[in-house]
């Protein structure tokens, strides 16, 4: 069952429903400010929402919510208060908070039709645009596998949303909601890729799906097996790959919008896509090896920001760049000590076979900046160093232009993920130089994660690049405002936002 989301013009009270969500705000003393429909709502309570909420200590904070049942007193059977701080202006974080946080105690509470208000103050079609995301990414399940076996059956999805205001035109809303739509829809469906095991999600099913969604989202689409990247000199990415019985696969998504206008750019996507990471000889323990089958996290970023691109209107032209291998071991794997060749001719000392992402990511970057591209921004579960540097959810930022480091950064904060800029330390060169090739593919424990940017860059070939380093980002353990617990797709709103606002600043 999917959510459908509609816009009505007119008062949100006078509305049946399973539950309204009404935002609330505080004064400049952190105390909720009755007004508006809330103080309709309150009113025809006889006073009670008011009393509730204090009784219960709602705080107003974006995030902080409170259920009260109507009990027939009003057209809606429950009454969802949603805070949403004491800001004058709005922003969309704060809305994705608000009705992530709401939706989902809307939905807990049975509710399957659902109204809502929207703040007052602010362009009512930005606070409708991040409303909608809020409420479809934190409304977010992956219930692909649920079996005959169920304890505790899921509390079933909302139906419909419907935001009643009076403040938008039918076309503004109907737009407001279709990217809102699709912005989320992109983000969940690399949570959706993220969360396939293994088994399931191999190279060559990675590819298959690339195919069917370029052909439904206006992209061409081209994919290299183990005889194209042979020939195009792919050596590292068929190293990778050589101890799987699932071959190694190269996908370009390619994105040119309607019509050339001024200041369009070409810009290349790049993501590792290791649909499994057991380290290769160079194994993993155990337990540092649960989950890497989100070690493609990048490669599903990149596959979703590709899909959305069109309904976006972005100006831009995108090439999307999935390097997928699985790391596996067998006779025909690759060992430590190996010398490999990349596409440029910089030669790869092996270190580590279980530093296999920045060997795939050499080929992918080499590949994309001979597309004509003017920058490449590329997105890895590269090291478990970045998580020890900066935690799980915020994403390692490396870029050799400050320009676009700045720009990606900016994209990232509208975004509401977590992005931090590293150095690419000239001094850490040297642990990255090998004696008997160019380059050892694992430089130490120092610096782990900037030595990989730093290997990596030996492979940006000149251009204007950015790398973005999601180890861990790709999963959430705790859940948060709008990201369920389980895989997060991390990246793929910052790339949007980069790709239709932040690229043209
Ligand atoms: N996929 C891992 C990085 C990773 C670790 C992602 C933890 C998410 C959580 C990557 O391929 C890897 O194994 N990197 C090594 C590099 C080292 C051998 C230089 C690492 O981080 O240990
Ligand atoms: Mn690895
Ligand atoms: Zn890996």
């Amino acid at each position: 069952m999917t959510l459908t989301i509609a816009y009505d013009s007119g008062n949100p009270l006078k509305v049946a429903a399973d539950a309204l969500i009404l935002p609330i705000r505080t004064n400049e003393s952190g105390e909720l400010a009755f007004s508006g429909p809330v103080a309709d709502a309150d009113s025809s309570l006889k006073g009670e929402l008011q009393q509730l909420a204090t009784e219960a200590r709602l705080t107003g904070k974006p995030g902080s919510q409170m259920v009260v049942p109507t009990v027939g007193r009003m057209k809606a059977r429950r009454v969802v208060l949603a805070g949403i701080g004491a800001a004058d202006s709005i922003d969309a974080e704060t809305l994705r908070k608000a009705y992530g946080v709401a939706a989902v105690a809307a939905r807990n509470a049975g509710a399957k039709t659902v109204t809502a208000a929207l703040p007052d103050g602010g362009d009512p079609a930005k606070l409708l645009d991040g409303a909608v995301q809020g409420a479809l990414l934190s409304t977010y399940r992956f219930q692909t596998y649920f079996g005959t076996v169920k304890n505790e059956k899921p509390t079933p999805a909302i139906e419909s949303l419907t935001f009643v205001d009076k403040r938008l035109s039918e076309t503004d809303a109907q737009a407001a909601i279709a990217r809102g739509t699709t912005l989320a829809g992109a983000v969940n469906l690399a949570r959706d890729l993220t969360h396939e095991p293994g088994a399931v999600l191999s190279p060559a099913r990675v590819a298959d799906i690339a195919k069917e969604l370029a052909k439904k989202s206006g992209l061409a689409c081209e994919i290299f097996g183990p005889k194209e990247l042979a020939k195009m000199g792919a050596e590292a990415t068929l190293t990778v790959g050589k101890g799987s019985v699932n071959e190694p696969r190269m996908i370009h998504l390619t994105y040119k919008p309607k019509g050339a206008k001024k200041g369009i750019r070409s810009i290349g996507l790049v993501g590792k896509c290791i649909t499994f990471d057991t380290g290769g000889y160079s194994i993993k323990p155990a337990d540092a090896m649960l989950d890497m089958k989100g070690d493609m996290a990048g490669g599903a970023a990149v596959l979703a920001t590709m899909t959305a691109l069109k309904a976006l209107g972005c100006p831009h032209e995108v090439h999307g760049v999935i390097c997928a291998a699985e790391n596996m071991i067998s006779g025909e794997a690759f060992r430590p000590d190996d010398i490999i060749k990349g596409m440029n001719g910089v030669t790869m000392e092996i270190l580590s076979t279980d530093a296999e992402g920045r060997l795939v990511l050499s080929d992918g970057l080499v590949y994309t900046s001979k597309l004509g591209v003017g920058e490449m921004i590329d997105l890895a579960t590269l090291t478990g160093a970045k998580v020890v540097a900066l935690g799980s959810e915020t994403t390692a930022l490396y870029a050799n232009r400050d320009d676009l480091a700045g720009n990606i950064l900016a994209s990232a904060k509208r975004s509401g993920e977590l992005m931090w800029r590293m150095p690419l330390t000239e001094a850490l060169e040297g642990q990255i130089k090998s004696e008997i090739a160019d380059l050892k593919n694992s430089g130490g424990r120092a610096g782990g994660s900037i030595t990989a940017a730093l290997f990596l860059q030996h492979f940006s070939e000149g251009l204007p690049w950015a790398h973005l380093d999601i180890a861990g980002a790709n999963r959430t353990k705790t859940g948060a405002a709008y990201t369920p617990k389980g895989t997060t797709g991390v990246g793929v709103r910052t790339l949007l936002d980069y790709l239709t606002e932040g690229a043209n600043a």
